[in-house]
This record gives structure tokens, C-alpha cells and sequence, in this order.
């Protein structure tokens, strides 16, 4: 693959990016698209080669399974089975929160390819709000299997320009569809029957938060190995969203101790001066999630593209100040600390 081709599509104006996307995906080829939280890379979820080149792209290793997105509520019968016993409650959710943000872990229809799910019995599936998404996926006919569309390990893009910078030149064509509208990924569930109430894990904080899915179930986290070892479930991995300027989570302003000689930069929540971490050190470059009062969904929302941004800033280090871990703030604690583990 040598050139990767932009098309520009509004919510209203998608018929060039449908007539540019769909030949090539029909063709066993990948095509990132926006959605709602970040951009995807997406190819057919039934054709094997398509669903091949994806982890090529990606350099994703094919333990790693993919989220599959249904165009249409029926077409969830063509990827998974819905165990009877949690049939009502997956149908509870799926009203109240599809389409949008929130992926569930189902028993895997035997005609979905083992690589799409990397051999687990299990598939993650969604459905995207975004509609030149499922414009696409529509007029394909057919469920598109999308992780985000960045190389392994690295920041979600939020935009076909950061979209560009991971994958240019590895992938014929990028829908763009703008600034995400979330900026965070899904919301990835697992359900389990019990006798009064079902059990909601969260395997994946997102944009569907704890709170929302309280009234549906009891909600937990998996727990984790204790040693840091193999993930209990995949997408537990704990180096990921990871930027290349080595990122410090200082949870208490009193443990930064800057090294004499190293630029630092400042990922601030509200960049008041005389608050949080603002007036800590001379940073050589800041950027702040929600300027004034910090609001959770505009940091959300800010995160990705502003960790890219100061990634870019040429800095030896770069510094985040935690947010308040409650709602969307727990999504974004998750993303923060797992960029920062080590590689
Ligand atoms: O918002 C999103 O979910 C975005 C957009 C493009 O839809 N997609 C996304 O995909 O974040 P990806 O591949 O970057 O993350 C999907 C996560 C991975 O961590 C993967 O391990 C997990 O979903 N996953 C996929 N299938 C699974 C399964 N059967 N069981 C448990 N986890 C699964
Ligand atoms: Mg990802």
C-alpha cells in the first residue's frame, strides 16, 4: 500500500464517503471510519482476509480480539447466541443504550471468524451511533469488525488527522467524519445470570458509566492478577493508549520531583493558575482537559487529542493530573493509568 485517500462526510452529506468506502471493503479491504468515540478501522467481520489485513495494519498481535458493529438490531443474530437467562436484561440495555457507546461480550456465532475473536468462545459487539458509520455498514450489507484505528499500544485517534499520523500509508482510505463526539472508547460489558439480579462487569470503563448501568444489574470490575502478569480477560492489557513521550501520573502533587535539565509538560484538568498542578513547575508546554471547572464529559472528550498533542511537543516527560475518579472520570483514570505503565 503506498498513498491512504481522504474522504470528507458530514452527518447530512455521506454519499461520497459510502461510494468511496463500500467497493474497497467490498473488495476484502480495510477502511477507517469515525464513530462516536474514536476512530475505527473497519473490514467486513465475515471475511477472514479483510479481518487479516486489520491486524497487519494495526500491528496488533492476534491475541487481541475486535469489537464487531451491527448496522441493524437483527443482525446481532448473525454474530452471537443470547444465552436465554440474560436475554431480558441484554434487551433492557440494548434500549436504553444502542445505538452508542456500550459493547457486550456474547456467546460468538459459530460463523464468525476465530480470528475475529481471537478463538474465544465470546464476541464483543456494538452498535455505532455515528450514521455515516452505519451508512456504510448498511449499505455493505454486512457487520464491520473495528478496532481503533491506531497502531498497537498507542492513543486512540479522535480524528482522521491522528488517524493519518498512525496509519498512513497502510490503508487505502479514511472517512472523514470530523471530531469524535465522545473521545473515549466504548464501554465493554460481560453479563452473568444470577438469582435475583444479573451481574454487570465491567471490563472496560467508557462512556456507559457504572452509574447508568446500575438500575440493569449488580455492577463489578474484574479483578486483576496480583503479580501484573497475563490479563484475565483480553483488553486488560496493561500498557496501552500508551503516547512516546514516557507519561507520569503524579496521583499526589507532593510525589513530582522533576529532574534537573528534563522538560516537563503538564496535562492539567482546569489550568487554573494557583490550582491543582499548575503552579507545581515551569512546564515547558501545557494543555488542560476542561479549562474553569473542570467538566468530566469535556475531558473526555479532550484526552486523546491533547496527549497526542503534548506527545508532540518534543518533551522528556509528560505529567498528568488525575481527575476526580467518579463517572466518566473512572474511564479516564483507566486510560491515564494505563498509558502510564511501563512498556
Ligand atoms: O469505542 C470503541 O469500542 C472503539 C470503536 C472503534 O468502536 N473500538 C475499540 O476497539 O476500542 P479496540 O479493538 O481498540 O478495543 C476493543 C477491546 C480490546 O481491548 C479487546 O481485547 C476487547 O475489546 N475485546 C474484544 N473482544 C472481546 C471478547 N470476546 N471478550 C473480552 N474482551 C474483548
Ligand atoms: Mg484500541
Amino acid at each position: 500500500m503506498s498513498s491512504t485517500a481522504i474522504v470528507s462526510a458530514s452527518d447530512e452529506n455521506y454519499q461520497d464517503a459510502v461510494k468511496a468506502a463500500v467497493p474497497l471493503l467490498r473488495a476484502g479491504e480495510v477502511v477507517a471510519l469515525p464513530t462516536e468515540t474514536v476512530y475505527g478501522l473497519a473490514g467486513n467481520a465475515f471475511d477472514p482476509l479483510a479481518v487479516a489485513k486489520i491486524f497487519s495494519a494495526k500491528e496488533r498481535p492476534s491475541f487481541d480480539p475486535l469489537i464487531v458493529h451491527v448496522a441493524h438490531r437483527a443482525d446481532l443474530e448473525r454474530v452471537c447466541v443470547i444465552p436465554e437467562d440474560i436475554q431480558p436484561t441484554v434487551e433492557k440495555l440494548l434500549n436504553a443504550f444502542w445505538p452508542g457507546p456500550l459493547t457486550i461480550v456474547l456467546p460468538k456465532h459459530p460463523d464468525v471468524p476465530d480470528l475475529v475473536t481471537s478463538g474465544l468462545g465470546t464476541v464483543a459487539v456494538r452498535q455505532s451511533a455515528n450514521k455515516i458509520f452505519r451508512a456504510i455498514s448498511k449499505e455493505l450489507g454486512q457487520p464491520l469488525a473495528a478496532p481503533s484505528a491506531n497502531r498497537f499500544g498507542r492513543i486512540s485517534p479522535t480524528s482522521a488527522g491522528a488517524v493519518m499520523r498512525e496509519l498512513e500509508g497502510r490503508i487505502p482510505l479514511i472517512v472523514d467524519g470530523g471530531a469524535c463526539s465522545e473521545g473515549l472508547e466504548s464501554t465493554i460489558i460481560h453479563l452473568t445470570a444470577g438469582e435475583k439480579r444479573p451481574t454487570i462487569t465491567i471490563l472496560r470503563p467508557g462512556p456507559i458509566t457504572k452509574e447508568m448501568l446500575q438500575n440493569f444489574g449488580k455492577v463489578e470490575r474484574p479483578k486483576r492478577p496480583r503479580d501484573g502478569s497475563a490479563p484475565t480477560a483480553p483488553g486488560m492489557l496493561p500498557s496501552h493508549y500508551a503516547p512516546r513521550t514516557p507519561l507520569l501520573l503524579i496521583e499526589n502533587a507532593a510525589d513530582f520531583r522533576p529532574q534537573p535539565g528534563k522538560r516537563y509538560g503538564l496535562l492539567s484538568y482546569t489550568g487554573e493558575p494557583g490550582k491543582g498542578y499548575v503552579s507545581l513547575h515551569r512546564w515547558a508546554a501545557m494543555e488542560t482537559l476542561s479549562p474553569g471547572n473542570g467538566k468530566l464529559p469535556e475531558a473526555a472528550l479532550r484526552l486523546f487529542h491533547l496527549l497526542r498533542k503534548l506527545d508532540e511537543a518534543e518533551l522528556d516527560y509528560i505529567v498528568a493530573e488525575p481527575v476526580s475518579e467518579v463517572g466518566l472520570g473512572v474511564a479516564i483514570m483507566d486510560r491515564l493509568r494505563r498509558a502510564a505503565a511501563p512498556i
